[in-house]
C-alpha cells in the first residue's frame, strides 16, 4: 500500500542501489521545494556523498540569492555557491524565443554542473529534482503533447560526462512532494514555498532578456509579494508574479511624455499546478501594487492583471 513513509524508504533504497558506496552524486539545487526535498532524500540516502550546487543564473527573484544561502546554512549538507549570472546573460543575449530560452538555460545549467563538478574531482551522476508535470509538459509522459521544455526534463546531453541522472520525484506531483518533504522534516517555510521556475526570470521576460530588465521585474515583483504577504493573502494564492511584457506605451511623467514598459501581475489559486484559476484579489490590492510598482521601479508606466485561466494559459508567461 502507497504511504508517503513507504515512497520515502522505497527511494532511499532505490538511491542507495543505484549509486554505489564509491560513487558521488552532484544536485543542482535551486532553493526551491522541488529541488530541497530531492537533496533532502538524497542526503538520507548516501549523507556526504551529494554535493548540493546552487547556481545563480542572474534570474533569481531579489534577494533570493541570500535567502537560499541562509536557509542551506543550517541544514547538514555539502553546499556550494557559484554565480554563473553574467555567462547566463551573454547567451541570452538576442534571443526573443521562449523556447530557445529555455534550452539556452538548460544547457547552460548543466554546463555549469559539469564545470563544478570537474572542480569536485569524481562526480558520478547529476541529481535534479524533476516532478511528473515537467515530465508531462515535455511531451513524455505517455501520449501528452509537448507544451514546453521543462529546463530539467529530456535527459541529459551525451558527454557531457556523468554516468546518469538521479531522479527520485519523478512520478510525484507537487503536493505528494511537499507532503514528502514534511516527513522528511523540511521546515514548513521552505516546503510552503510558491513555486519558482529553473528558468526563473527567463521566462517573466517577454522577448530579450537583459540584466536590465531582470532588474525591472525584480523590482515589480518584490513589490507585489511585498502587498500580497502585508495583506495577508499570501498562503492563499498559489503562485503570484510580476513578469515584464515585451510592449512599451506612452504615458505621462511630471509635465513629459514618457515611453516605458508594461508589467503584468498573475495570481493564481490550483491545486495541482496543471490547471488554475485566477485568484480574485480585491481592487484596492490590486490598484495599491499598480500604483506602487509606477512610482517606484524605473522604466514602467503600466501595470496590468492577467485574468486568464490555465488552460488555454499556462501559469507562467513567455
Ligand atoms: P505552467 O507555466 O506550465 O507552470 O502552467 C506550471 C508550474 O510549473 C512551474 N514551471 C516550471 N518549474 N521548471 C520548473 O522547475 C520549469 O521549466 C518550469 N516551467 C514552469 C510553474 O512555475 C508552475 O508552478
Amino acid at each position: 500500500n502507497w504511504t508517503m513513509e513507504n515512497f520515502i524508504e522505497d527511494k532511499v533504497k532505490e538511491i542507495k542501489e543505484k549509486v554505489k558506496p564509491d560513487e558521488r552524486v552532484l544536485l543542482g539545487l535551486s532553493g526551491g521545494v522541488d529541488s530541497s526535498v530531492t537533496a533532502a532524500l538524497l542526503s538520507k540516502a548516501i549523507g556526504k556523498r551529494l554535493t548540493c550546487v546552487f547556481v545563480n543564473h542572474g534570474l533569481l527573484r531579489k534577494n533570493e540569492v541570500k535567502e537560499v544561502i541562509d536557509t542551506f546554512k543550517n541544514f547538514d549538507l555539502d553546499f556550494k555557491y557559484v554565480d554563473a549570472s553574467n555567462d547566463f546573460y551573454k547567451a541570452l543575449a538576442g534571443v526573443t524565443e521562449p523556447e530557445e530560452k529555455r534550452k539556452i538555460i538548460g544547457k547552460l545549467f548543466v554546463e555549469t554542473f559539469r564545470k563544478e563538478a570537474d572542480k569536485l574531482g569524481k562526480i558520478d551522476y547529476l541529481a535534479q529534482g524533476t516532478i511528473y508535470p515537467d515530465v508531462v509538459e515535455s511531451g513524455l509522459g505517455g501520449n501528452s503533447a509537448k507544451i514546453k521544455s521543462h529546463h530539467n526534463v529530456g535527459g541529459l546531453p551525451k558527454d557531457i560526462g556523468f554516468k546518469g541522472l538521479v531522479e527520485p520525484l519523478r512520478y510525484l506531483f507537487k503536493d505528494e512532494v511537499r507532503r514528502t518533504g514534511l516527513s522528511l522534516g523540511l521546515p514548513e517555510s521552505l516546503v510552503f514555498r510558491q513555486p519558482f521556475p529553473g528558468p526563473g526570470l527567463g521566462i517573466r521576460i517577454i522577448g530579450e532578456v537583459t540584466a536590465e530588465k531582470v532588474k525591472i521585474v525584480q523590482d515589480a515583483d518584490y513589490i507585489l509579494r511585498e502587498e500580497i504577504k502585508n495583506a495577508g493573502y499570501d498562503k492563499q494564492i498559489s503562485q503570484y508574479y510580476a513578469a515584464l511584457t515585451n510592449m512599451k506605451t506612452v504615458g505621462v511623467q511630471g509635465d513629459g511624455r514618457s515611453y516605458d514598459y508594461a508589467v503584468v501581475i498573475r495570481a493564481v489559486k490550483t491545486i495541482d499546478f496543471m490547471t488554475a484559476k485566477p485568484f480574485d484579489l480585491p481592487y484596492s490590492i490590486l490598484t495599491r501594487i499598480a500604483d506602487r510598482i509606477v512610482d517606484e521601479v524605473d522604466h514602467v508606466s503600466r501595470v496590468f492583471f492577467d485574468y486568464t485561466s490555465k488552460p488555454p494559459a499556462t501559469i507562467e508567461m513567455e
